[in-house]
């Protein structure tokens, strides 16, 4: 139980709390030195966030108590959440930022996060994810002349240039990690992964922390983006949950983002909605017993909810719970 507590204190701690800078306003390269600290627990996601609304999540978010942003340039919005970051009154040593190089710019990294942060209206980012292991031409044509690890290379360039703090990974399979690993000058800070009570992965989630690097869970809410089909009903309605959510006193995304607060991830949920955003926060204040934990552990269904590998032709997440399966042959 004490170890729990403590747990706990550490992820509540790291919400709220950066290592502040002595920079006015945490811009230019000597506040990038000296604003160190880890990255929030929490922190607003904003996929699939409409562009008329995400300006405002973001403000709220950031004015509620919320210092991290999930952003990606594929999402279609920063220049929406830039203006949000800029009206809330946050300081930009206070605020975590991420964003991610898509697909069709890993042969130019550094143009595209000139590009996010102009959009972002930021003069660095914290950290800036390979959004997937897989590089494209134009459109969704694979680019199989480029490696990963030469992406990797020029991504370290941008934090020596202090374009970014950190950078890290996304979607990558353990040999993926490790193709990395075996190169880095500057080695990932983080992985964003897809992982929530219907997809556990604890095992890879360990693996990871025992490297020295964050896990940060996207789609923490599990089946509750609405372009997910996972064939299973939504988590709200899943009596384990219902039952687990009354016993904390709590309501589900607060019970389902709690555990993965406790297990050692960041979450970063997404809502357009005040109450929502609100709500999501007090996923902070909840704390399970280990008993509690082990009943949570079994109920994976190790069921993935975002797999684009068959679109793209490209094997994904070998190794991990529910891969992507090959085309047949006559299905090619
Ligand atoms: N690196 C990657 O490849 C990758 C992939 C997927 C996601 N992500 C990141 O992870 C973030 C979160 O994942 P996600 O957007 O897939 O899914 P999610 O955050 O697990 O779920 C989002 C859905 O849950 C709803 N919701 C949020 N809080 C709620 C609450 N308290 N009660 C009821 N409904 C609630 C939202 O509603 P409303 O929006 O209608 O308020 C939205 O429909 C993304 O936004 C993105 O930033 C990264």
């Amino acid at each position: 139980m004490a170890k729990v507590m403590l747990n706990y204190l550490l992820l509540a701690t790291s919400l709220l709390l950066l290592l502040p800078g002595t920079a006015a306003d945490g811009h230019g390269q000597d506040a990038i030195v000296e604003s160190r600290g880890d990255i929030p627990a929490i922190g607003l996601g904003t996929w699939l966030s409409p562009k008329k609304e995400v300006k405002h999540a973001a403000q709220y978010a950031l004015d509620t108590g919320y210092t991290h942003i999930d952003a990606a340039r594929v999402y279609g919005n920063e220049r929406q959440v830039g203006k949000g970051i800029k009206k809330a009154s946050l300081k930009r040593k206070d605020l975590w930022v991420t964003s991610k190089l898509w697909n069709t710019d890993h042969r130019h990294p550094e143009r595209a996060l000139r590009k996010t942060l102009k959009d972002l209206k930021l003069e660095y980012l914290d950290l800036y994810l390979m959004h997937w292991p897989v590089a494209f031409k134009d459109g969704s044509t694979v680019d199989t002349r480029r490696p990963i690890t030469e992406t990797w290379r020029d991504m370290e360039a941008l934090v020596k240039s202090n374009k970014t703090r950190y950078i890290g990974i996304s979607n990558f399979a353990p040999a993926d990690v490790d193709a990395i690993l075996a190169v880095c000058e500057i080695c990932p800070y983080a992985h964003e992964l897809e992982t929530h009570p219907y997809l556990q992965q604890q095992e890879y989630v360990d693996w990871h922390t025992a490297r020295g690097m964050r896990v940060i869970a996207y789609s923490p809410l599990a089946n509750l983006n609405p372009h997910y089909d996972s064939g299973l009903p939504s988590i709200l309605h899943d009596p384990f949950w219902e039952q687990m959510a009354e016993n904390k006193n709590a309501t589900i995304p607060q019970a389902v983002l709690a555990w993965g607060l406790q297990r050692g991830t960041v979450v970063i949920p997404k809502s357009v909605h005040e109450e929502y955003i609100r709500e999501n926060l007090g996923a902070l204040s909840i704390v399970y017993g280990e008993e509690e934990m082990m009943q949570i552990a079994a109920q994976d269904r190790k069921v993935r909810m975002n797999n684009p590998g068959r679109e793209w032709g490209v094997d994904l997440f070998d190794g991990l719970d529910d891969p992507t399966v090959p085309k047949r042959e006559d299905e090619l």
